[in-house]
């Protein structure tokens, strides 16, 4: 399978994670959503065990995350091209939530510039609030609101991003009932994906509405 290499030209925190900036081509540059499959160029390992996704609200630099605690500014590394499905927000969408349940909103983060970019309304729904080094980096237009507010307003949203932990998929329908939803809607799930599909392991096999799914090819984003 084809790789790509890049470098690793700065490393910052962000909403706990450690992220970094990669200088890989913008064609290569995975959707929000998507990850890429990566390692240390020295490593040997034939799976290129680390899914790093984008994050943050950047539009001329590629931000990701989460790296490993080794990796430092100027390290190169081994990816993979952009791996399973990402989010795709409608053109014609007006009204964007995104909802971060349980973890920080950060891969979500990277739909607020492509949302403001067709004139959209974004609100982020958080559950917990978010932590300054995230806000800072959200433009003044976009609210904030908790959890709550997504649930006692649902017939707001033309479009609707979640991104919550695999543990929380069952409470999902209980939270938004999601079968009555009168807009799309679509779920970032996080679960460890060790082998992107290659070694079929099937540890990132997810139960949806419409059957098991693998997060590494199926997903990571649901519809
Ligand atoms: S990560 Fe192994 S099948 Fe998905």
């Amino acid at each position: 399978m084809p790789e790509l290499t890049a470098k690793l030209v700065e490393i910052f925190s962000l909403g706990g994670s450690r992220a970094g900036i990669l200088d890989l081509p913008r064609k290569t540059w995975p959707v929000p959503g998507q990850y890429l499959p990566a390692q240390a160029l020295a490593d040997t390992s034939e799976i290129l065990p680390t899914s790093l996704f984008r994050v943050g609200t950047e539009t001329e630099r590629l931000a990701l995350a989460s790296l490993p605690a080794s990796w430092q500014p100027g390290d190169r590394l081994a990816l993979l091209p952009p791996q399973g499905q990402g989010f795709q927000l409608p053109a014609t969408a007006r009204r964007v939530a995104l909802c971060a349940i349980g973890m920080d909103p950060s891969r979500l983060m990277p739909l607020i510039p492509l949302a403001l970019g067709q004139n959209a309304t974004v609100t982020l729904f958080c559950d917990p609030q978010p932590s300054p080094d995230i806000l800072h980096l959200i433009p003044s237009v976009v609210e904030i609101a908790p959890l709550s507010a997504l649930t006692d307003n649902l017939d707001w949203p033309e479009y609707l991003a979640l991104d919550l932990p695999r543990e929380a998929l069952p409470k999902l329908d209980e939270l938004l009932t999601l079968d009555s939803l009168p807009f799309e809607g679509q779920v970032l799930v996080r679960t460890e994906m060790p082998c992107h599909g290659i070694g079929g392991c099937g540890v990132c096999a997810v139960e949806t509405r419409h059957g098991m799914k693998l997060a590494c090819n199926d997903g990571p984003v649901l519809t």
